[in-house]
């Protein structure tokens, strides 16, 4: 099982950084692969809209994301984080997303049906964690539902979804018990849905049409 964090922020030790590793904490387990990346770390461009991707699934844009796509598709589920900046996601973040648009699948006469490869693939799952400065949730903007959307889109199952308010220096997510806890439990979630999705797949392929 591959399991793959996605931190938006450039402050590798900042406090997103801080609880996706967090999150990531309960799936470290035998026979759990587990990569986290740092978007800061990769040259991703937006995407150009060329729909270049149409047919085959594959962006044509030559960057870092290149090297990214394979972990994506990989990996049995994300977790993504972000912090608010202007009440939104983080630019790497948003581009990140937006390059993803090459795994979604539209039928040839009606664009309002689409589905994700990741469902065709048999679905994967996702956790969100998006951290702000400010005590109002309101003042986090659409950060969290700017991964949440996407996501499912793509055909993730949105297992939690962490909020983290009043975060402002680098670091500060250690001393916030609520929201370590919080992503701690996002953690838990994802491997529970996962152990149970390995556990019906086992028990359907012994019995199901016997
Ligand atoms: C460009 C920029 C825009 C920001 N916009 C918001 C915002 O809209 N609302 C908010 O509460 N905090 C905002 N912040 C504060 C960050 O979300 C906050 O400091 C967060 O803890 C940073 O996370 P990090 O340590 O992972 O980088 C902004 C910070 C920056 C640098």
């Amino acid at each position: 099982m591959k399991i793959l964090g996605v931190v938006g922020s450039r402050r590798k030790k900042g406090n997103t950084s801080i609880l996706v590793q967090e999150a990531l904490k309960p799936l470290a387990r035998p026979g759990i692969e587990i990569k986290i990346i740092f978007l800061g770390d990769y040259n991703i461009n937006g995407c150009n809209g060329c729909e270049g991707c149409k047919d085959t699934y594959k962006c044509v844009i030559n960057d870092d994301m290149q090297e990214i796509y394979p972990m994506i598709l990989e990996s049995d589920a994300v977790i993504l984080g972000s912090p608010a900046y202007f009440y939104n996601v983080s630019s790497d973040m948003k581009a990140f997303i937006d390059r993803c648009y090459c795994f979604e699948a539209f039928t040839e006469d009606d664009r309002s049906v689409w589905m994700g490869v990741n469902e065709a693939l048999g679905g994967k799952y996702a956790a969100v964690v998006a951290v702000c400065e400010q005590q109002k949730e309101e003042d986090m903007g659409y950060t969290a539902e700017l991964m949440e959307k996407p996501l499912e889109a793509l055909g993730y199952r949105v297992v939690s979804t962490v909020k983290v308010l009043n975060l402002f220096a680098a670091g500060e997510a250690v001393k916030c018990d609520k929201g370590m806890k919080d992503a701690k439990q996002a953690g838990e979630k994802l491997l529970k849905i996962l152990q149970l999705r390995d556990k019906l797949k086992k028990q359907l392929s012994q019995n199901l049409f016997k």
